[in-house]
């Protein structure tokens, strides 16, 4: 069965020195500890290890063969997006980050592919940048969750979005700098409890603010990590759309009549969490999705979709590439 990973992330282990060229000291950097592990470095302070299938190709191939993945398309890790910077900082990192994942897809152009990032504090810059990597070869754009406070309902947020819809640019949503830090210190608590919880608020700040009502129907969004906590609690939202006119004030159909909008990926790790997702949103609106090469991501690549249980093979070619395929035009 042909396989496709939507979520992969690559780390490029060369990049100009960015404290130094903006003057500023707590930029993301990445200093090389062996030939075959590498550490991201944040304000030149040590802050995660991380192993070459960030950056060489020849090693991600060699993984995906091990499990039978004929392509994975990569985004940036997201402690590289810059959101918080000034905008032309964030703009000419965007650059050098997008031409690096070129350059690794480089190495298989038939099996690697790119999705580019983009200085989303600046909605005009955010949509130069997404045309001119689509033009070099991306074939979708990563963004954050939010910016700071700003969540997808934002108005400069919907009129980028409007303009991937434009370019036919894909966009995976990708959850970020997560909320109370202060309250999860540990555990990675941020990681289990905050993420599913960002995707969950943007998925609902798309809803429940009627923005669907004014994004074209052609707009291709993903949601990584199954969409976090909303399939679980969609039924919950329902109830309260019904029951409450705030909820209701600027949403005028049933938040789960939405769910055709959007697609999710099946990084979810367990069979009875799959279930509900394709009861949720279908099989044809899940994508095979592993967050390599992080150890949060499915190491057996493509496990959980291939062993479930009860999908049939057409939902399972379905989730691990048909879908996907149609997605990203490829
Ligand atoms: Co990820």
């Amino acid at each position: 069965m042909k396989t496709i990973d939507i979520h992969s992330h690559f780390y490029p282990d060369s990049f100009p020195d960015l404290d130094t060229r903006f003057g500023d000291g707590d930029w993301p950097g990445f200093r090389k500890v062996s030939d075959e592990k590498g550490m991201i470095t944040l304000g030149g302070e040590d802050y995660r290890p991380i192993y070459d299938a960030c950056w060489k190709g020849e090693r991600r191939i060699e993984e995906m063969d091990k499990y039978a993945v004929d392509v994975q398309i990569m985004c940036a890790t997201p402690i590289l997006f810059a959101y918080e910077k000034p905008a032309r900082q964030a703009l000419e990192c965007a650059k050098v980050i997008n031409d690096e994942a070129l350059r690794l897809c480089s190495h298989n152009p038939a099996r690697l592919k790119a999705m580019c990032q983009v200085p989303l504090q600046d909605i005009d810059m955010a949509c130069y940048e997404v045309s001119r990597a689509m033009e070099c070869g991306h074939v979708a754009v990563q963004i954050g969750n939010h910016v700071k406070d700003k969540n997808l309902d934002d108005e400069g947020i919907v009129t980028f979005l409007q303009h991937c819809a434009s370019i036919n640019a894909p966009v995976l949503i990708h959850p970020w700098d997560m909320m109370s830090p202060e309250r999860m210190p540990k555990y990675m608590l941020q990681w289990l409890v905050a993420m599913p919880a960002e995707t969950q608020l943007s998925i609902l700040s798309l809803i429940l603010s009627g923005s669907f009502e004014r994004l074209p129907e052609n707009l291709k969004l993903c949601f990584a990590h199954g969409g976090g906590s909303f399939a679980y609690l969609m039924g919950r939202v329902d109830n309260a759309w019904r029951e409450r006119d705030i909820v209701r004030n600027d949403c005028p159909n049933l938040p789960s009549s939405y769910m055709d909008r959007f697609y999710v990926d099946s990084a979810v790790f367990s069979d009875d969490a799959l279930d509900l997702l394709v009861k949720c949103s279908g099989t044809e609106r899940i994508m095979f999705g592993t967050d390599y090469p992080f150890p949060l991501g499915e190491i057996e690549m493509g496990a959980l979709v291939r062993g479930h249980p009860t999908l049939s093979d057409q939902q399972k070619a379905s989730i691990l590439a048909d879908n996907a395929a149609g997605f990203f035009n490829i």
